[in-house]
């Protein structure tokens, strides 16, 4: 994937979800339960979210951005191999959250961890943060998507524009402008298309791992998993590293780094002095 400069990224709603009563969202959902298989041996012997970009685990920096967007109730999906540390981490990073988990019994997928908050997350709007894509923004991503959210009371997806044959590795958003809002950042979603050709793929906007959720979702992903339709998303700032990715995790762990002050200054005249 090519990284440019400014870094877009999108959101989604449907429309049809308008309700009378604006909602708000509190509830953050972490699913957690995935073989992270890239990253062997090292998941192993911990899940990926426990491994430190710097000095945080992973998910930290997702818990973090949660409630700096407000959210103090997190959900996470666990599975039950070695991720009970995970929960410890979640409830050190704040006494403000209200913390809850459910086992995801099998890895069959993320649409199958969404589901299992159900219950958890009953009637309510709701985010899902995949903490293994960090996102440095000057306004938390989330936060962002949440203006969108009170605005439109919509379903809100985060993308980012990804150049050439990378865009296979994503889902693929096949939009439409919505009247300029959000600085023109705001699109309408017709359809999306999950990991195309590139030849197929019908626009550069990818979906990242950021969504607000109405209670609807749930409906959908108990009928017809595959539902996309009748959204619209919206484009906003921020640089996105995948963690859970070897050469994003590296990335990530330099950048990071570098922005730290006590750190930075230090680390950047190491680099400075490697001979590369
Ligand atoms: P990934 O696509 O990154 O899969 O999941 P993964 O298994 O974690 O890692 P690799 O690809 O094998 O290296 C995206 C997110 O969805 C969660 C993961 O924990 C991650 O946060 N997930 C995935 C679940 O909670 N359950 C699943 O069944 C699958």
């Amino acid at each position: 994937m090519k990284f440019g400069l400014a870094f877009w990224a999108a959101t989604i709603f449907t429309s049809k979800e308008i309700n009378s009563m604006p909602m708000k969202v509190c509830k953050a959902v972490f699913p957690a339960a995935g073989l992270g298989t890239r990253f062997l041996p090292a998941t192993k012997a911990q899940p990926k979210e426990m491994l430190p970009i710097v000095d945080k685990p992973i998910i930290q920096y997702g818990v973090e951005e949660a409630l700096a967007a407000g959210c103090d109730q997190i959900e996470k999906m666990l599975e039950e191999r070695k991720k009970t540390d995970l929960l410890k981490i979640v409830h050190s990073i704040s006494d403000m959250i209200h913390l809850a988990y459910v086992r995801q019994k099998e890895a069959l997928g993320l649409g199958h961890a969404v589901l299992m908050a159900r219950e958890l997350v009953g009637q309510e709007a709701f985010a899902v943060l995949l903490a293994d894509d960090i996102i440095d923004a000057q306004e938390p991503c989330l936060k962002q998507m949440m203006r969108v959210f009170e605005e439109t009371q919509c379903s809100v997806v985060a993308t980012q524009i990804v150049e050439g044959p990378s865009i296979s590795a994503y889902g693929v958003l096949d939009v439409k402008p919505a009247d300029g809002r959000f600085d023109g950042r705001l699109f309408e979603v017709n359809n999306m298309v999950e990991k195309p050709k590139p030849e197929d793929a019908p626009s550069k906007l990818a979906i990242i791992g950021r969504y607000i959720l109405t209670p609807r979702i749930f409906e959908i992903l108990a009928s017809t998993p595959h539902g996309t339709g009748g959204e619209l998303q919206l484009v906003y700032e921020g640089r996105r590293y995948d963690a859970g990715d070897k050469l994003g995790f590296l990335k990530a762990t330099v950048e990071l780094a570098l922005k730290r002050p006590e750190l930075g200054d230090a680390f950047r005249e190491y680099l400075k002095d490697l001979k590369l």
